[in-house]
């Protein structure tokens, strides 16, 4: 048996495993970088605007991703709970992005305009306020602590670097959104655009 040689010499099996898992690559991921559908913004996407992206910056400091995907799956179960699937296009300027696997809580990717701004505060607030039987620790410093309106010009500045389209204008608005703002004002901003761009039926 030919098989016996490979099995039987593991450098040999390393440098096959690789060609064969290289050889996948190039088949399953490579034509993904050339499709308009993988690379371009969907219709109705848009960079978030200073207040969101501070928002944004929350969201992964709170470690809320750990918690919770961004990311609806093509399977009935999911579209009906959730809403439409997640496309490619929706996430072309999420830097970095936050699908994330675990779901200890819902998913978040369409919950734009679910819920009331208030509803959004007391929860983040207390969420045993709103929903009793609730897990989600409570954020309470949102409410307290100030934005950070210099910081937010450079990171969109960063972003612009790695291919976001912040024009001169975006970036010389952005400190003006968020003045005078907490920081609960921009998590419930940016949890409000969530999934927002595409037009779907609930
Ligand atoms: C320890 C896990 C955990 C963490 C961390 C967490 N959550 Fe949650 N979250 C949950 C659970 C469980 C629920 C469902 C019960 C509820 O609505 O409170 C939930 C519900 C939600 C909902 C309502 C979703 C819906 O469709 O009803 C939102 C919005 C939300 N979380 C936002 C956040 C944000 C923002 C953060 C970070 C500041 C965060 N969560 C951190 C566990 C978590």
């Amino acid at each position: 048996m030919k098989h016996d040689v490979v099995e039987k010499n593991i450098g040999l099996m390393i440098v096959l495993i690789v060609v064969a898992i290289s050889f996948g690559a190039l088949v399953e991921l490579v034509p993904l970088f050339f499709q308009k559908q993988m690379t371009e913004p969907v219709e109705g996407v848009r960079p978030l605007n200073g207040l969101e992206l501070t928002g944004r910056d929350i969201y992964i400091r709170e470690g809320c991703n750990t918690c919770h995907s961004q990311m609806i799956r093509a399977l009935r179960s999911e579209t009906e709970r959730y809403g439409h699937y997640s496309v490619a296009g929706e996430y072309v300027y999420d830097y970095p992005f936050l699908w994330g696997s675990k779901r200890t809580g819902p998913d978040l990717a369409r919950v734009g305009g679910r819920y009331s701004d208030g509803w959004h505060r007391a929860h983040l607030f207390n969420p045993r306020d709103v929903v009793p039987e609730s897990i989600m620790p409570g954020y309470a410093w949102l409410f307290d602590n100030d934005i950070d309106a210099q910081g937010v010009q450079k990171k969109m500045r960063a972003l612009r670097k790695v291919g976001v389209p912040y024009t001169d204008d975006d970036i010389a608005a952005a400190p003006a959104s968020v003045d005078g703002k907490k920081e609960i004002d921009a998590m419930v901003a940016y949890l409000q655009q969530l999934g927002t761009s595409i037009k779907y039926k609930r």
